[in-house]
């Protein structure tokens, strides 16, 4: 059984010292609460920051020691680089970015060096204690770029990434300056975990727009691998806050509670020091709340626990300043001796005190404006044993998603919030029994087990469907039989695709010329007098021939519309007829117009419309209705539509690739055969080859040919072996 290496900025375990002595407490925050409950078949290991910056070397030695018999790996960072790692560039540029305060978000070229630094250091780190068979299981924002460090050193590990905060819209991801580097980095994982839908849409769009790479059902191919993108919303470790309530240690502190808050009726609020989470917004609704409905004067209690956090950053350090000061005026414009309406505690709790605050109140207030999902309100419900109690929850935290039956609230709607928090004390018992079953069904079975166990049966499946295309890969062994039997051979036909095969095919497809790297291959293999080179082509033949016509090559050309063989002139292997093109080319017209950046490529034979330039949205309206307006006017034309990469093509029916090719590879039994092409169109070429010949499809998706080829660079590497 591999182990399970979670790599994570935070431990679940935090080192403090006190009084020169070294301490472990748990870390707050929902990465490290909900993945230490995990309880996995496998062994695990985490390796992360043990929360504590030293560089004397005997104190290391001890926190390694501690940490070790917890199967904990420290990572320590040094002093210098922190800073900017973690103030810097995690917290004070992602951070805020994809929780949508852009106006917080800063770029310092030197924080993202700390940054970059810092998760090679983690790789470093990680090398040390992994084997290429564990599961690599990184976590969160702080750590984008490790996935494509750890596939570098282990091309076939089994690499895992979950991002526990939001993942933004595009519109925001484009303004990050190392936008491409951050998704390249993630991109190394075979699979990719976010809370919610809205993430994974967001981040494919991403990966879209900016590294141009298609996806199918979130699946991304990239040229050697298949990555997935899914959402799992973490849960919670329901069985533990559902059973601690009935903990000793928790009867005590409810007692106490319940003897300290009297009479009041408390609504609850628990979070981290976070702008993200609306606390200062909270307090504002809560204002409202005892203004609009003061009949609940002296009688409700906002116990409001707030975690310290990231406090020496200005914008956190800033709020805590806000919040005092807002807590402060409320409290002195309706507080009397008798009543605070606001109790405010500034300080982390224990886990016993947590359950009891959960337990009583009968309000759990939690507005974040931003929250990648929020374990609060679930554990606040999962404490819920009678099923009493009502729970407040923003729309905009990824909890909201799940926990439908919620009183769910705009947190930028102070009314709204105001409105229910009295619609929660109003609310009748059955109401808020009936509404926490609900939600608790749902939690319980959604428990961070079965979001561990999704995750990582995913991320198996994944692997197993990328080593199926590398087996099928063409790899240096495969490489060195096949310039081997051309050796051997004394007839040999070789058919070649142009675009995507020979060149890289980016822009306007006039402008993707043959480099002279082709030429010479081209000349080479051309001038052995045992070999036929064709070259078979979507292209039209006034193109070819100007670019290869004073090679003794053969071309095809318009995908087997035209023909030249020896040098003679261009023939045709069918009568075709072009007259349709005069009724058909106006609707290219009107949809290049309605399409900026596409374009019509005219041909003999043909019309193709590229996309490739096009706002991949817009094409992904645009292409369907183009189809289906197509598709009616060819009816009884002869005329078929081809799909291709990012452009649509109509041509005669009666001919294709595959056709054109039979015309040589009929000729005569040779002794070897090879074709190379990228797209749909020459698979009609696969399909009609002997078994015995060699067929690569450059990139990998399905194919008739026998082998996947990484790309036309390695193409070019192959033809120039065939000397
Ligand atoms: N929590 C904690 N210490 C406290 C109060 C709360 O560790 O003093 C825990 C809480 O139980 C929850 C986590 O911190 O599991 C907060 O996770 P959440 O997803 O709500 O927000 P995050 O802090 O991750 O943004
Ligand atoms: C969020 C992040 C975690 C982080 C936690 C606490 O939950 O997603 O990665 O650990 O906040 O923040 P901190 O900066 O103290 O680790």
């Amino acid at each position: 059984m591999p182990r399970l290496l979670i790599i994570s900025n935070r431990l679940p375990v935090s080192i403090t010292e006190e009084n020169g002595e070294l301490k472990l407490t748990p870390s707050a925050g929902g990465l490290a609460t909900g993945l230490n409950s995990l309880n996995t078949e496998n062994e695990v290991r985490w390796i992360g920051w043990p929360g504590i910056t030293t560089s004397k070397k005997e104190k290391q030695q001890i926190i390694t020691e501690k940490l070790e018999e917890l199967k904990m790996t420290p990572v320590f960072i040094p002093k210098d680089k922190f800073d900017g790692f973690y103030n810097g560039f995690s917290n004070s540029t992602l951070w805020p970015l994809f929780h949508y305060f852009q106006q917080y978000s800063d770029f310092y070229e030197h924080t993202w060096r700390d940054y970059q630094w810092v998760n090679y250091l983690f790789a470093e780190q990680l090398f040390k204690v992994a084997k290429e068979d564990d599961i690599f299981w990184v976590q969160d924002y702080h750590l984008m770029l490790v996935p494509q460090l750890i596939r570098q050193q282990y091309p076939l590990a089994s690499i895992g990434f979950f991002l526990h905060i939001p993942f933004p819209t595009f519109e925001l991801m484009r303004t990050m300056p190392r936008r491409r580097e951050l998704l390249n980095g993630v991109l190394g994982a075979d699979l990719i975990g976010f809370h919610t839908h809205d993430y994974v849409r967001h981040f494919i769009s991403a990966v879209r727009r900016i590294l141009g790479h298609e996806h199918h059902l979130g699946r991304i191919r990239l040229q050697d691998r298949v990555v997935e993108v899914d959402s799992f919303p973490m849960g919670i470790n329901y069985e533990k806050f559902a059973n601690a309530v009935n903990l000793p240690e928790t009867k005590v502190e409810l007692e106490r509670y319940e003897r300290e808050t009297g009479n009041f009726k408390i609504i609850l609020s628990i979070d981290r020091l976070d702008y993200s989470k609306g606390l200062t917004q909270r307090v504002r609704a809560f204002n409202l709340f005892l203004k609009k409905y003061p009949q609940y004067r002296g009688k409700v209690v906002m116990i409001m626990i707030v975690v310290p956090s990231r406090d020496t950053i200005k914008h956190y350090n800033q709020l805590k300043e806000e919040l005092d000061k807002r807590v402060g005026s409320l409290n002195s414009k309706y507080g009397d001796i008798t009543w605070t309406p606001v109790r405010y505690y500034y300080r982390s709790i224990s886990f016993p005190r947590l359950i009891a605050w959960y337990k009583m109140a009968p309000v759990a207030l939690v507005t974040p404006f931003r929250d990648g999902m929020n374990l609060v309100s679930k554990e606040y419900v999962a404490t819920k044993d009678d099923g009493k109690g009502v729970l407040i929850l923003s729309e905009m935290a990824g909890a909201s998603k799940e926990l439908i039956s919620a009183l769910q609230v705009n947190p930028n709607n102070l009314h709204h919030i105001a409105d229910s928090i009295y619609r929660a004390l109003e609310m009748d018992e059955e109401e808020q029994i009936e509404r926490n079953r609900a939600m608790q069904k749902v939690i319980e079975r959604n428990n961070v087990n079965r979001w561990a166990t999704t995750f990582l049966t995913n991320l198996k499946e994944v692997r197993s469907k990328s080593l199926n295309i590398l087996g099928n890969h063409f790899n240096t062994e495969k490489e060195t039989k096949l310039v081997k039997a051309y050796k051997k051979s004394k007839s040999r036909l070789i058919l070649l695709d142009y675009d995507g095969t020979l060149v890289n095919f980016r822009s306007n497809p006039n402008s993707a010329r043959p480099t002279k790297t082709v030429f010479n291959i081209i000349d080479n293999l051309s001038k052995n007098e045992l070999n036929r080179v064709v070259l078979i082509s979507g292209r039209d033949k006034e193109i070819l021939e100007k670019w290869f016509g004073e090679y003794p090559i053969d071309i095809i050309a318009e995908h087997g519309a035209w023909h030249r063989k020896n040098g003679n002139d261009w023939s045709q292997i069918k009568k075709l007829n072009a007259d349709w093109k005069k009724t058909i080319s106006p609707i290219f017209q009107q949809f290049v117009d309605r399409t900026p950046g596409s374009f019509i490529e005219e041909k003999n034979y043909s019309l193709a419309w590229h996309f490739r330039k096009t706002d991949p949205g817009l094409a992904e309206i645009r292409k369907p209705e183009f189809l289906e307006q197509l598709s009616h006017v060819i009816t009884g034309k002869s005329l078929q539509i081809m799909e291709g990469n990012k452009v649509l093509e109509v041509k005669n029916d009666q001919i294709n690739k595959g056709k054109a090719a039979q015309k040589w590879l009929k000729e005569k039994d040779w002794q070897f055969v090879l074709a190379i092409g990228d797209d749909y169109t020459d698979e009609d070429t696969f399909k009609v080859l002997p078994p015995e010949a060699y067929s690569l499809k450059v990139g990998f998706s399905e194919t008739a040919a026998r082998y996947n080829i990484n790309s036309v660079e390695q193409v070019l590497s192959l033809l120039a072996k065939l000397t």
